[in-house]
């Protein structure tokens, strides 16, 4: 090569770098995009699927391009070893949803994580092999292509291939998270090498980071569709890794694995339809549940951000939130579960009635409670040039979920065993569920607080919308939804305003420090609220439909790192 290509090749890298920085630094205000739209947790995921809209891919295609790319771009959630659900809405104004949430192994028992006293062996449904749950992303993604894909499978998961195979600048955000999993004192071997280059070091920001084995394993996904994960040399690594690592999963777990299609949550608010996920998320039941109670109020004489407003919010979620806990599980195992009654208008009339505008309730564990999640799920929005919409959030659980996986497939397993009630029986104050409806059982689906959900006006997506954040999930999608429907706010000032979380059990409201007001702190303790600040709550990804410009508006929360909406 001459000196002269040399130069011209390295100014073309320096001005591809500033290009992604760009991107980077702009990507947190709205983004508009009249021919289509994708708002993801990663930009350069975001990209992935904006570029399969361009070659003419539907919302189907850019949500199973860009999910592939964020399991490679942004590994703490984005996955192949998770699961999730996805709600879609086509054109025409028609919802439906695909659950690839993860499966209890067959080998599971309901007292798996106990001792001999029956007591829950701390951390043991969170950490190691046992926790992982047969993993749903592959099948969901397939199942959601097969039925409304437009595009071959083969182009919507290149470029994840060629993401993991080549490579990708590595961010400040994942460079502190390698940092952070370094430090910790009990990460298991493969996540320590995962952020490490050939010479061992972890890869810094602004150098290419490869992963060669998660590349042979979309590969497979690539050229055999859903049987290169559940069958062949994956399902053989898989079954072997788990023998040697004390996990259960085995072969025919894989190979009985099934991803669902199913009718979504509906409900009303005002003139705007809400559709969203159903059993077994608790997400879709309990907005529908909250949004019920909030048209129930006047919102032109509760300020937002007042006191009567961060007391009502309270108030709705934890009524909600205890219905969850009494009620919800996977639907099939709990074919009796009242959710026509949970997402009606009457319900919301009783619960609604005995809310005290002075005066805080109180959570009681006799009636009916989780720990605070962390903030390591992932959700995306997309829509495309003819108005179909999707909205889909997966997770691996924790950050990284179990941290476990095989050297030999280059994907990290979930640890969503964590989300079934561990004690049956036992529901505490501190905020553990017994109740029946989620205990674990061989083939069962966990329960879920993931609410990917869509919003219709005039028959057509007109906000999509979604967050990571456990049990906050419910919650951050409920106020961001009542931000733009309610007090008509833009996408990005609704996602970006104060939000607080309340559980029912344990009896604490979170709020986000800094954007709630000393004086409105002082009135809520008077009520008898148990506040607690947090640095932020939700990473919501959002667009709407701006109908007067005929054109998509896309935000992303500033708390993401690497978040960004790309449009078109
Ligand atoms: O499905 C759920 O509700 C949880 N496994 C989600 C976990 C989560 O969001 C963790 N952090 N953001």
């Amino acid at each position: 090569m001459t000196n002269k290509k040399r130069i011209v090749q390295k100014i073309l890298r320096v001005l591809c770098l500033m290009t992604l920085l760009l991107n980077h630094s702009i990507s947190f205000a709205q983004v508009y995009g009249q021919n289509g739209m994708v708002v993801s947790s990663n930009v350069l995921a975001s990209q992935v699927g904006v570029d399969i809209l361009k070659k003419g891919g539907n919302a189907i295609d850019a949500t199973v391009a860009t999910a592939f790319a964020l399991a490679v771009t942004h590994p703490s959630a984005g996955n192949i070893g998770g699961g999730g659900f996805l709600v879609f809405m086509n054109a025409a104004g028609e919802a439906t949803t695909i659950d690839f949430r993860e499966k209890a192994p067959l080998a599971a028992t309901a007292d798996m994580f106990l001792d001999s006293a029956g007591k829950l062996i701390e951390d043991s449904n969170h950490r190691g092999l046992k926790a992982v749950g047969v993993p749903g992303t592959v099948a969901g993604l397939y199942l959601a292509h097969q039925k409304y894909g437009k595009l071959p499978w083969q182009a919507l998961v290149q470029p994840s291939v060629d993401l993991a195979k080549k490579g990708f600048v590595m961010s400040w955000g994942l460079y502190k998270d390698a940092l952070e999993i370094n430090e910790e004192e009990k990460t298991p071997d493969f996540m320590y090498s995962f952020f490490r280059n050939t010479k061992g070091e972890i890869t810094k920001p602004g150098e290419i980071w490869k992963q060669p084995s998660l590349a042979k394993t979309l590969k497979l996904i690539r050229d055999r569709g859903q049987d290169g994960f559940y069958k062949g040399k994956t399902a053989d690594e898989i079954e072997n890794y788990m023998k040697m690592n004390g996990g259960i999963m085995t072969k025919k777990d894989l190979e009985k694995y099934t991803a669902v299609e199913r009718k979504p949550v509906h409900g009303t608010y005002k003139e705007y339809e809400i559709f969203s996920m159903p059993p077994p998320s608790s997400g879709g039941v309990a907005l529908v549940e909250m949004m019920n109670i909030i048209e129930l109020v006047n919102l032109d004489s509760v300020k937002f951000n007042s006191t009567a407003y961060v007391h009502l919010m309270a108030e709705v979620m934890r009524r909600a939130f205890a219905d969850r806990a009494a009620y919800i599980g996977d639907p099939d195992f709990n074919p009796e579960m009242p959710l026509d009654e949970l997402t009606s208008k009457v319900f919301a009339k009783k619960r609604f009635d005995n809310i005290d505008m002075t005066k805080a309730s109180v959570s009681d564990a006799a009636l009916y409670g989780h720990p605070y999640d962390g903030n390591n799920t992932t959700h995306f929005s997309v829509v495309d040039k003819d108005g179909n919409a999707v909205s889909l959030t997966y997770t691996l659980e924790y950050a990284y979920g179990s941290q476990m996986g095989s050297n030999n497939l280059g994907f990290i397993f979930n640890n969503e065993m964590g989300d079934f009630n561990p004690v049956p029986g036992l529901t505490t104050n501190s905020g553990q569920i017994g109740s029946p409806a989620n205990l674990i059982a061989p083939e069962k689906r966990m329960l879920s607080s993931m609410t990917p959900t869509i919003v219709a006006k005039n028959g057509k997506p007109y906000l999509i919308i979604g967050s990571p954040g456990g049990r906050t999930i419910i919650n951050t999608v409920f106020q961001t939804v009542v931000n733009v429907l309610g007090y008509n706010m833009q996408i990005d000032k609704a996602i970006e305003v104060m939000k607080i979380h309340h559980q029912w059990l344990p009896d604490v409201l979170l709020y986000e420090r800094h954007l709630m007001s000393p004086d409105t702190r002082t009135a809520l303790e008077a009520m008898g609220h148990h506040l607690r600040e947090v640095n932020s709550l939700g990473q919501l990804m959002g667009i709407t439909y701006d109908a007067d410009l005929k054109v998509y508006i896309g935000a992303s929360d500033s708390s993401s790192p690497d978040g960004g909406a790309a449009g078109y």
